[in-house]
């Protein structure tokens, strides 16, 4: 394999993988490190797949807090894009660790009362002990005050002194601990960091500057001519609007005088290292940078999942000084939004950050998975609430999904002595499922290769619903009460298991220890789960099916707390002097309330309805992945501009209806005095998809 050299041998100065690899490139190993559930990995795998070589990392976390739910977001999701990878016949590396250096570390250790070794030491392995609850496999745990780490960084650092990149002087700026950068004037807002919410210090010092400014004509060339290579575009734009104003040299030093817990800067030990050149190093310091194997190996295929928080650090600094070392600059920055709680910012003042481990306890690890992967769209931020993760859970996993799994092979169990029909002639239905699934499986990959993996998740589940919709249509309990349709009932019943084989296939990334039981279930357990899987029709007839119990039985949502169960009165009329005539009978009951299910949206495009003077057309994200289309009746009131970018109010639960022709999923709600509408607008910065009671 010649990856590496393939590569310098190009003629280019940002060096970005090409899609396709030659089949001689193919590799032929077994992914390291990770498990393939079921069984071994086998290289037959490979044969129709052509390999390429995947490298993910997540950023390596502060250890001045526990891990919560963002830090198990990213590595859960890269654990998940790897092991699709995997699946795939991909060579793959899945790099994480702990970022320990800095004064934000010192500090916290001051303030727990132990050294700074003691403290980092503890606080790593809270993240380490963590991962493998979230069926986290990851290859390498990297931690920055290794001694490889720090012999790499002086290499690095030395080498860019040598070059006359780095030279000293005295500066003066406004440094914010929480950001541990200096900040510029113009990024304050009302004089505070904007992220951590403190007036940043003055500080004045000597200090060392890595000469960053020279290369930002580079950097604007090398994004504007690389489309792909931040994703999703909008943090592409943001770093361009940055590269608008000039860029200035970065302050690569701290005086020990004023901090010594960090790593020494080769030519001068009265400085260390500032924390962020240091933690960026660790990505291909892992592989062993400059010449170990991995590294010649995976770089630079690499893929940085990071948050949006970390993109200056990630979409300037860091190119900048892969360019100065001369080490190849990454394949991919894909860039993921926040977690936020019933529509606010965690953080620990407020008291609302969540323990992923806690959420684990409630519904299990690979729902959690399932859930964070597929209500994050990638790249916005996204509400976690534990009534979100229940519907979540009951609709389409235990509704949709596990109902799937189980009545297919109850059936084929209770009308076939427990084992897997035969398949008889197929019919028009079985072809047109056959192609759904040939397509989709093919939607699915190209969602997952391109970071989209609620996308690809909200596919697989509507496979399922297209599956569900099949058995219904054939209604099998009504073909196993007539004995002439005894061959119809055989396919009817091979084609729901054989298709519940591939969905279990396509979800055994997300919720690996479900979806080995599911395979167990359908009989499989001595065949190996591979991409030649991923295909309809190779369900082996005859095999023994187990008794199934529910994979994911239904859990009761919590009942809402009592101080929110305010009885609202219905009007009869819609005039204010007509609200209080409601008589006994038009109340409702609290329950009866709560079935209906009210969320913020954001109108994120409008159009009028053709032929019609009253109805607009309105696409809104309620934090689904796809927007919902929503015909109402308010022509006379907004025009489509002023529709979009509202916040409104949608009943999300109405059975879907057309409207002059245009599909409606949902209602906005307006405030309706007899003359007038007006729509009833929650703050704008509430998150699409956050629930209103
Ligand atoms: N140590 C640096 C990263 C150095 S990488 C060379 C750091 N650490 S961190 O622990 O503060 O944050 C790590 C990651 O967690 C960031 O990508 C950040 O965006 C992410 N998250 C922190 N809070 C989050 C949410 N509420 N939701 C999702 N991710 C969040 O920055």
């Amino acid at each position: 394999m010649a990856f590496h050299s393939t590569f310098s041998a190009l003629p280019i100065r940002f060096c970005f993988m090409p899609q396709q690899m030659e089949p001689s490139d193919v590799a032929l190993t077994p992914p390291r490190g990770l498990s393939v559930f079921f069984a071994d990995f086998q290289p037959s795998a490979l044969k129709f797949f052509m390999s390429k070589t995947f490298y993910i990392t997540t950023p390596i976390y502060y250890v001045n807090s526990h891990p919560h739910i963002g830090h198990a977001y990213t590595t859960i999701i890269a654990d998940i894009f790897r092991r699709f990878r995997s699946l795939f016949g991909e060579d793959t590396y899945f790099l994480t660790g702990t970022d320990e250096n800095g004064q934000k570390i010192a500090e916290s250790a001051a303030k727990a009362n132990i050294s700074p070794q003691e403290f980092v030491d503890k606080m790593s392995q809270e993240f380490r002990d963590l991962w493998p609850h979230l069926n986290i496999q990851h290859d390498q745990f990297i931690r920055t005050t290794d001694a490889g780490h720090k012999k790499q960084v002086q290499q690095v650092l030395q080498q860019i002194y040598d070059q006359g990149e780095i030279y000293r002087k005295a500066y003066e700026g406004l440094y914010c601990v929480g950001c541990e950068r200096f900040l510029d004037e113009s990024e304050l807002i009302d004089g505070k960091c904007p992220d951590h919410q403190v007036p940043p210090q003055q500080h004045k010092e000597e200090n060392y500057f890595f000469k960053m400014s020279a290369y930002q004509d580079w950097l604007i060339q090398s994004i504007e001519e690389n489309e792909d290579w931040v994703y999703p575009q909008r943090y592409r734009n943001e770093l361009l609007q940055f590269l608008k104003e000039p860029l200035q040299d970065l302050c690569i030093s701290r005086p020990k005088s004023r901090m010594d817990w960090g790593i020494d800067l080769p030519f001068d030990d009265n400085f260390v290292t500032y924390v962020w050149f240091d933690a960026l190093l660790n990505y291909p310091n892992a592989l062993g940078w400059p010449d170990g194997e991995n590294y010649q190996k995976y770089w630079p295929h690499v893929h940085h999942l990071i948050g949006k928080d970390i993109l200056k650090t990630h979409g300037i600094y860091w190119p900048c000084m892969l360019k100065a070392a001369g080490i190849p600059v990454f394949q991919k920055l894909a860039v993921h939004g926040h977690w936020v709680v019933g529509g606010s910012k965690m953080s620990k003042s407020l008291g609302n950050v969540v323990n992923p481990l806690d959420m684990k306890e409630k519904v299990g690890v690979d729902p959690l998975r399932y859930f964070l992967a597929r209500d994050m769209s990638f790249g916005e931020d996204a509400n976690f609430t534990e009534e979100l993760v229940l519907v979540r859970y009951n609709g389409e996993l235990a509704n949709n999904i596990g109902n799937l799994i189980s009545r297919s092979i109850s059936l084929s169990r209770s009308n076939f002595e427990n084992r897997i029909p035969p398949q008889g002639p197929i019919g028009e239905l079985e072809s047109e499922l056959r192609q759904q699934f040939e397509s989709g499986i093919e939607q699915v990959k190209a969602y997952v290769w391109g970071f989209q993996l609620h996308r690809a998740l909200e596919h697989i589940a509507l496979l399922s619903s297209h599956v569900n919709k099949y058995i219904d249509t054939n209604a099998p309990w009504k073909l196993a009460k007539q004995p002439e349709s005894r061959e119809r009932l055989g396919t009817v019943l091979y084609t729901a298991l054989d298709a519940v084989r591939v969905i279990v296939g396509l979800l055994s990334s997300v919720m690996p220890d479900k979806m080995k039981i599911a395979w167990g279930l359908l009989g499989l357990n001595e065949k190996e789960l591979d991409a030649n899987q991923l295909a309809i029709g190779l369900l082996p007839e005859g095999l023994e099916l187990p008794k199934p119990t529910p994979l994911f039985p239904k859990i009761k949502e919590t009942t809402k707390s009592e101080e929110s169960k305010v009885v609202q009165k219905p009007k009869k009329d819609s005039s204010p002097a007509q609200a209080s005539s409601t008589s006994e009978d038009d109340l409702i009951s609290i329950d009866e309330f709560f079935r209906t299910s009210l969320k913020v949206g954001k109108v994120v495009a409008c159009e009028r309805v053709r032929k019609s003077d009253k109805l607009l057309h309105s696409q809104v994200d309620l934090g689904e992945g796809t927007p919902r289309s929503i015909v109402s009746g308010i022509a006379q009131f907004y025009t489509p501009e002023e529709m979009v970018g509202k916040r409104v109010v949608v009943v999300s639960n109405l059975k879907p209806v057309k409207l002059r022709g245009v599909l409606s999923e949902g209602m906005i709600l307006c405030t309706d005095d007899g003359k007038n509408l007006m729509i009833v607008e929650p703050p704008q910065e509430v998150v699409p998809g956050t629930e209103i009671r």
